[in-house]
């Protein structure tokens, strides 16, 4: 098992990645659980796969869960399901003192987050994230929030776990779809400034992604270590370094609200595509060389990932997808940060780039 510290001043935490860890439940979440009664927010496919697995760790370390089983689905990440959530803890009578636990993807994480950031002013809470993507990004470094029609992730809050446990068994049971969109942020972090990770990452992900456990927590373990570096050097996003894991994410954004936030295309779908852009506009930009733009959109291919914007068959042009970019909750007084690169592993922020040439670059994208 790895163990890998957040530093965040004032919040630090743990990330522990291993086999086995929710059958360990109660060793593992390491003296926090104060009560007998454990409240837990979880959605319903998680529940049916590994409730029984909860259910007797924690049984067997004299607790009892209580459940909160939401519908699975980017929906629940509402003002509904976020009210009557923080009903049902004020009904189980959470104090500030205890710890709510966080059992699912992005989701469950981004919405039991929010409400243990405000209810009571605040209570702990301990992700337990049961997708790919949720481990190497979501659940770790404190953002929460929900949606609203005004868009995804528009109202939540910072606020940090006390421990993060990343049970790689897992991973054993996601659709392979999910696994391969979760995998779209590991290979991220080898992007934003660690080409040795992108190079193992080219020789081993396919193993990887079909079972290999030891390059399963090599990979988890790594990608942990690489956010907790980066969230510990700017927790709230002030200093343009934590920006720097929105890189694909600009582009994805616009392609996620071009085909509704549906199943269409998933998250780390749209964020696959998106870091092929954000790579091939550096190259249209003369910024990195075309052969590592071409090696990144190979790689993902190669993996199973979608990469290419004109397999979407969006029937829209650059400057659809550019207006979507201007509802991006990153606009900063009139501009839109970009997520650039001068070659793989060398990522960095870019707060000029004109709009109306990444419209037309997309145009031509949208028509290759
Ligand atoms: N997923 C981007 C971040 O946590 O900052």
């Amino acid at each position: 098992m790895a163990v890998i510290p957040v530093a965040i001043a004032g919040a630090p935490y743990d990330v522990r990645v291993g086999t086995g860890l929710l059958a360990d439940f109660v060793g593992q979440c390491r003296g926090l659980l104060r009560k007998r009664r454990v409240p837990i927010i979880t959605d319903a496919n998680v529940y049916a796969a590994w409730g029984a697995v909860i259910d007797k760790a924690l049984h067997d370390g004299a607790h009892e869960a209580v459940w909160r089983i939401l519908p699975p689905g980017e929906a629940t990440k509402s003002w509904d399901q976020l009210a009557a959530t923080l009903d049902w803890l004020l009904g189980e009578e959470v104090e500030r003192g205890d710890h709510v636990i966080a059992l699912g993807g992005g989701v469950i994480g981004d919405l039991t987050g929010f409400a243990a950031a405000i209810m009571k002013r605040g209570c702990h809470f301990i992700q337990v994230p049961t997708s790919l993507l949720a481990q190497v990004d979501s659940s770790v470094g404190g953002k929460t929030a929900i949606n609203t029609t005004a868009g995804k992730n528009l109202v939540g809050a910072f606020h940090q776990p006390s421990l993060v446990l990343a049970d790689l068994a897992v991973l054993d049971t996601l659709p392979r779809r999910e696994l391969l969109a979760g995998y779209a942020e590991v290979i991220k972090y080898g992007l934003i400034d660690d080409a040795d990770f992108f190079a193992w990452c080219d020789r081993n992900a396919a193993a990887m992604l079909s079972g290999d456990p030891s390059l399963r927590e090599y990979a988890v373990s790594h990608s942990v270590a690489a956010k907790a570096r980066i969230v510990a050097e700017d927790e709230r996003e002030t200093t343009g370094r934590r920006a720097l894991l929105n890189l694909g994410h600009t582009f994805g954004h616009a392609l996620e609200a071009q085909t509704g936030f549906s199943d269409r295309l998933l998250h780390g779908e749209a964020v696959s595509i998106g870091m092929v852009l954000a790579t091939k506009y550096s190259a249209r930009l003369g910024l990195m060389p075309t052969a590592d733009a071409d090696q990144v959109a190979r790689h993902l291919r190669e993996t199973g990932m979608i990469a290419d914007l004109a397999a979407l068959g969006l029937n829209c042009d650059g400057s659809a997808l550019v207006a979507h970019m201007l509802h991006d909750k990153k606009m900063d007084a009139g501009t839109l940060p970009f997520i650039l690169l001068r070659g793989i592993g060398a990522a960095f922020l870019a707060r000029d780039v004109v709009l109306d040439d990444v419209a037309a670059f997309l145009d031509g994208e949208l028509a290759a």
